[in-house]
């Protein structure tokens, strides 16, 4: 089995660079920064800042397992390390090549309703073509052709959970992978990060006064050690208008892929109450 020390640095204080044990795989726009940072709070954990991209980008996988454990933050011994790279989910070699490093990683999927997160994706996108002032298509214009749904565009196939969690499946069992209700996170942090906690073995150590609602943001913010922060201004972005009709479209197409998906994982969610 596989891989777990792969020489990154490290420091006469005993800190040193180790592969995750843990990794957000997803999914884009689920809430994966979110769940990052409240899973650092923990002073048992050492998150990545960036999205490492390794297993799912060639460039980077090439460089091997070593380089990889570089990219790691430093930590002390029995600290876990996380990092998240929510393209990981939807990568179909992804999840063979994380086999490979360890089979044992613990695995945290965060998802959200797949309408509401293909409005996420969308808006994301948006915002970066208006950046680079290039030109953008309404929405109206990538979700529909001919009228049906628009089965090429590459945000709607991210929000078919259950074709992508095969994939992962196939590699790992399913007490491995915790899915955490994106959509209950943004409500109530708290009680799904006890969860996360419980799955990765942590010590009770995260608590309600660590959040509170901020009315401005319209979210929950952090609060550590005294210390309040929101999320970057990035997260947490209005969506744009869509017509009912086009909701309920996209609510009755995604109806039958979150039913293949509960079955898969087997519990509901209520994207399709
Ligand atoms: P929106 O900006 O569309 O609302 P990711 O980090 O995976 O890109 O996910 C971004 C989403 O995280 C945001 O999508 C937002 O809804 C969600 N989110 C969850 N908890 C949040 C929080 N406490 N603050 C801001 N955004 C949060």
């Amino acid at each position: 089995p596989g891989v777990t020390e792969a020489p990154g640095g490290s420091r006469p204080d005993g800190m040193s660079q180790r592969l995750p044990q843990t990794i957000i795989i997803g999914v884009r726009k689920g809430g994966t920064r979110a769940l990052i940072e409240m899973l650092a709070l923990h002073s048992d954990v050492a998150a990545a800042e960036n999205e490492v991209h390794f297993f799912d980008w060639e460039s980077h996988f090439q460089r091997g397992l070593s380089w990889y454990a570089s990219q790691m933050p430093f930590s002390a011994p029995g600290q876990i390390t996380v990092e998240k790279t929510p393209a990981y989910f939807t990568s179909a070699k992804v999840p063979a090549r994380v086999r490979d490093m360890n089979p044992d990683t613990k695995l945290l999927l965060i998802l959200r309703d797949p309408t509401e997160r293909v409005l996420s994706d969308y808006t994301q996108v948006l915002y970066n073509r208006v950046q680079k002032h290039k030109r953008v298509q309404p929405i109206e214009s990538v979700l529909l052709k001919d009228g049906e749904i628009n089965l090429d565009y590459k945000a709607l196939n991210r929000s078919l959970y259950y074709v992508h969690m095969q994939n992962w499946l196939h590699h790992f069992p399913p007490e491995r992978i915790h899915v955490v209700d994106g959509d209950r996170l943004i409500r109530d942090p708290f009680p799904e990060m006890e969860r996360v906690e419980r799955f990765l073995s942590l010590s009770p150590q995260i608590n309600a006064s660590n959040f509170y609602f901020n009315k401005t943001k319209g979210f929950y913010c952090l609060r550590e050690r005294g210390r309040e922060r929101c999320l970057h201004e990035s997260k947490g972005r209005a969506h744009p208008r869509v017509s009912d009709a086009l909701r309920d479209k996209l609510y009755r197409f995604f109806h039958e892929p979150n039913r293949k998906f509960f079955e898969l994982v087997g519990r509901t969610f209520d994207w399709n109450d």
